[in-house]
């Protein structure tokens, strides 16, 4: 029966358990019962533990198992769906001869600041109709899907004007309606300023406060607001008066923070007290304490940087300052074209230096948090989301080990197997 599952015999359960983020030292506490099972019903955790406890319950309760869909997992890791909580996946056109340029020395806000890079993708995004940007927008999630994402996170920000921006978001609903993946939706038309109010930044606020954030708040076509918050972007305060408005209409703040010069975004944050700060590459340490104080998490986009050749942000530091570090892909057709999860994985290894078990609880408990659903999402915990991945390999250190490569077998959405490695095409609801 859809939505009764049981998977037993793992080498490992990976539980993640908890029910809000993870900070500092806590990341590496990941509950690891081995040789596990879990099982859902209707599509919720019910039970997780050792398999021969597990079935021995289930076997004496006397209930007839023939409803449930068995999953043996021998010589297999068992984890929660992973959450990519930060990624502008609806968007029309791309950037290949952007990304040629810039492999040549051209800079990512050169290119933005010649009438490129978001606003190339802004002018191909309004040209796009609704049912082009779901078809590209269903692929996307597809290649997600196969990655072990359960739950991802969709900015708006490339249409800059009412419409278009309420056309992607439109696109996101539609998405959720048509696709086993969860999109949690983003209000993003703080991503630059489109051409119509270049150098009026002010104004165009104005008109994104007046004419679109009351739209996306009472349609409830978004749950957070973000903001491009840098240097001949956005300003500091420009920021906060959009975000503190935004979320007088229930819009939950996060910010694009200190990437490319340090503004202040990461001290932004903490007084506001946003969901999330993304990015950080230049974040200040003072910044970076207030943060971990007022328990805002830090999301860092390993692949961005990589693909910006720009330095990695301080993940080592940020956990060590009790920061809830959340990793996720940013894919965008600009900045990191990837949905790549064991990319961002060896990059947070090799070049942030953490560790396999904070890599694992950022992707996932910390992500969900990021995302205003630790309670629901990002562990398996009785009473959460049946979101549930299984590896090929018999351990989650495989993840960041397996270079650039999936190690997902098989995903399992709200207790439904909607991705199979060793069925392709055969599994999906
Ligand atoms: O997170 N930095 C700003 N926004 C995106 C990139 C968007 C784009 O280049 O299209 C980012 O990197
Ligand atoms: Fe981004």
């Amino acid at each position: 029966m859809k939505g009764n599952l049981i998977v037993k015999n793992a080498s490992e359960v990976v539980t993640c358990s908890g029910f809000s983020a993870k900070r500092g030292r806590q990341m590496s506490a990941l509950g690891v019962i081995a040789d596990g099972a879990v099982v859902i019903e209707q599509g919720k955790i019910s039970r997780v533990g050792a398999s021969a406890e597990v079935m021995a319950e289930l076997n004496a309760s006397g209930r007839d198992l023939s409803g449930f869909d068995t999953i043996d997992a021998s010589g297999k890791s068992v984890l929660p769906g992973f959450v990519d909580s930060h990624t502008h996946l609806v968007f029309g056109g791309y950037r290949a001869d952007e990304y040629a340029w810039r492999l040549k020395g051209d800079s990512y806000m050169d290119i933005l600041q010649r009438g490129g890079g978001i606003l190339s993708t802004v002018a191909a995004t309004r040209r796009a109709s609704r049912e082009e940007l779901t078809a590209a927008g269903l692929k996307r999630l597809d290649s997600m899907l196969a990655f072990g994402v359960t739950t991802v996170e969709g900015k708006s920000g490339y249409g800059l004007d009412r419409d278009t921006e309420i056309k992607q978001l439109e696109v996101m609903a539609d998405l959720n309606r048509l696709h086993p993946l969860e999109v949690v939706p983003t209000f993003m038309g703080a991503h630059a300023a489109p051409p119509e109010y270049k150098g009026r930044e002010d104004a165009y606020i104005d008109y994104l406060l007046k004419e679109v954030v009351p739209e996306v708040a009472s349609r409830r076509l978004a749950e957070f607001c973000d903001v491009f918050c840098e240097k001949n972007v956005f300003s500091v305060e420009q920021s906060r008066r959009l975000l503190t408005k935004a979320a007088e209409s229930g819009l939950r703040s996060k910010l694009h923070a200190d990437e490319i010069v340090r503004l202040g975004g990461a001290e932004l944050a903490a007084e506001i007290g946003a969901a999330s700060a993304d990015h950080l590459l230049n974040a200040s340490d003072e910044g970076l304490y207030a943060m971990a104080a007022a328990g805002v998490a830090a999301t860092l986009l390993p692949a961005t940087a990589f693909s910006l050749r720009e330095p990695y942000a301080r993940g080592r530091f940020m956990i060590d300052a009790g920061c809830a570090v959340a990793l996720a892909t940013d894919c965008n057709p600009g900045s990191c074209f990837s949905e790549s999860i064991p990319l961002v994985a060896a990059l947070a290894a090799l070049y942030m230096n953490l560790a396999p078990e904070e890599i694992v609880t950022a992707l996932t408990l910390n992500g969900a948090a990021a995302l205003g659903r630790a309670q629901v999402a990002g562990s398996l915990d009785p009473g959460k989301q049946g979101d549930v991945v299984v590896l090929e390999h018999p351990s989650y250190r495989f993840i960041p080990y397996h270079l650039g490569v999936s190690t997902v077998e098989k995903v399992i959405k709200g207790g439904t197997l909607v991705f199979d490695k060793l069925n392709p095409g055969g599994a999906r609801c």
